[in-house]
């Protein structure tokens, strides 16, 4: 069901408070003793492009907006070398809570907050996910049925997979995580030529 501005707001500011309430998760103490804040998600909310990626970082903990630190600064600089502007899309990850040392996302945390970015995936109704990293193309591609598609990264970033969700059609587009191109030019050329494909889209 297609939901007005007002109803896709409202549900965003009712996951926004029961992320901010959970005390169950094994990341809550962590934000709590941190004085961190969780990272919900930023952006347009009937965007027709939704970007999903692992898990917030220390700044991201520290504002609570999704990839502002040099991550950010690239997905920034990739949206802009293609022409969509930042707040056209909807930015968000699997995570809602930092992983200390930014550790990679235990499978236990996905599990925890997984159904948060299920339910923001049914509010915003995106046309195209696109994934950043190999956790969200995992948890995105197991969840929308293209689980027997999943290769590793490395084969998988830049192809479009269709699929059907229960508001309609999709395709899912797997790329690099931007984090990885910080120190890796190549990576970072792999990913602009991606973005290219995503801007065809
Ligand atoms: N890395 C992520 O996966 N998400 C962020 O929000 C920042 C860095």
């Amino acid at each position: 069901m297609t939901q007005t501005a007002e109803q896709r707001k409202e549900l965003m500011r009712q996951i926004k408070d029961e992320v901010v309430a959970l005390k169950n998760s094994p990341l809550y103490k962590f934000r709590i003793e941190n004085k961190n804040l969780p990272v919900i998600g930023e952006g347009s909310h009937s965007a027709k492009i939704m970007f999903i990626g692992e898990a917030p970082g220390k700044n991201e903990a520290k504002t609570g907006r999704p990839f502002c630190g040099r991550a950010g600064q690239i997905l920034d600089d990739l949206l802009a070398t293609v022409g969509i502007k930042r707040e056209e899309v909807y930015v968000t990850n699997i995570v809602k809570d930092r992983p200390p040392k930014n550790r990679d996302p235990l499978p236990e945390e996905i599990e925890i907050y997984g159904p948060f970015l299920d339910r923001q995936i049914e509010i915003v109704q995106p046309k195209i996910i696109a994934t950043l990293g190999r956790y969200a193309m995992g948890y995105v591609m197991n969840k929308l049925g293209l689980e027997s598609e999943i290769l590793p990264i490395g084969k998988m970033h830049g192809r479009v997979f269709s699929t059907k969700t229960s508001y309609g059609k999709i395709k899912v587009i797997p790329l690099y995580h931007p984090c990885v191109a910080v120190y890796n030019s190549h990576t970072l050329d792999i990913l602009k030529s991606d973005f290219a494909i995503l801007k065809d889209l």
